[in-house]
């Protein structure tokens, strides 16, 4: 399909990450009629929500997916596209989906980053709160072409994790993330804040695994993570380092007011 000046594969790592982290809750949910995603703020045009729908499907064939937008116009660009298992409707951070149903996964990607922060802790208890038991919020950011991306994941009770996750091969040290910071966090990476004090500790280990280089940009971040592991709560899943991932707690990255 034409996909105009959408990049296709723009959230390919933020969904990779959802079915791994995800797919178990997903596989479990009851059938008939099958697990609801909520695509908010799918954009200009509905690529986002078409890929999310093929990515689920690949661990939970009978998802359902919902683009939800404010703006009626894309709304209306995206009908085209509805088919069984996809719709889109208009609407915001109250997600007023069909039934008042509740979603296992609410995807809001590059969103949040058109507000102001004052408004993230009400849009985010909003969102948690339309949440299925068991459901996941990932709130995040990246750049045109996906390849620096920094999300929130959130539970029904609130924030979970942050994590990291870039092509390595374009990276040039792990703070280039840092202009992908969710709204929540961006305007705190500042010294005296914790999430400061890790894109710091993430340069310095990034440095120090030069000599690790040649061996290729995965082999150098995989040294760095482990070096950053010993200072820093890093979740422990070697696997999703490989992928260019590294996730921590959110209380390890949270804000001091
Ligand atoms: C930058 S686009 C992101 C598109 C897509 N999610 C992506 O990452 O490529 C942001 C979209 O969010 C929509 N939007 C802004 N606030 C919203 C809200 N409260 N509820 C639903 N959509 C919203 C805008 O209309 C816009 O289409």
């Amino acid at each position: 399909m034409t996909r105009g000046t959408t990049n296709p594969n723009r959230l390919r790592r933020m969904d990779r990450w959802i079915t791994a982290v995800h797919g178990p809750t997903l596989r479990r949910a009851p059938r008939a009629p099958g697990p609801l995603a909520v695509d908010l703020g799918y954009g200009a045009a509905p690529w986002t929500a078409v890929e999310l729908l093929h990515r689920l499907r690949r661990v939970r064939p009978d998802v359902r997916v919902i683009g939800v937008e404010i703006d009626q116009r894309r709304v209306t660009a995206a009908e085209p596209w509805v088919r069984p298992g996809l719709d889109f409707v208009r609407g915001g951070f109250e997600l007023p989906l069909p039934g008042g149903e509740r979603p296992l996964l609410i995807r809001a990607a590059n969103v949040l980053r058109q507000y102001d922060e004052e408004r993230v802790p009400a849009a985010w208890a909003r969102l948690c709160g339309r949440l299925a038991p068991g459901g996941l919020l990932v709130e995040g950011t990246c750049d045109e072409i996906g390849r620096r991306q920094v999300w929130v994941a959130l539970g029904p009770e609130g924030p979970r994790t942050v994590t990291f996750a870039a092509r390595l091969g374009s990276l040039g040290t792990p703070s280039d993330l840092a202009e992908r910071l969710p709204k929540a966090l961006i305007h705190h990476n500042v010294p005296g804040q914790r999430v400061h004090a890790f894109l710091r500790d993430f340069d310095r280990a990034w440095a120090a695994a030069a000599p690790y280089a040649p061996l290729g940009a995965r082999q150098r971040w995989l040294h760095a993570v482990r070096a950053l592991a010993t200072d820093w709560p890093v979740a422990d899943t070697a696997h999703r380092w490989r992928q260019g991932e590294v996730t921590v707690p959110w209380s390890a990255l949270a804000p001091r007011l």
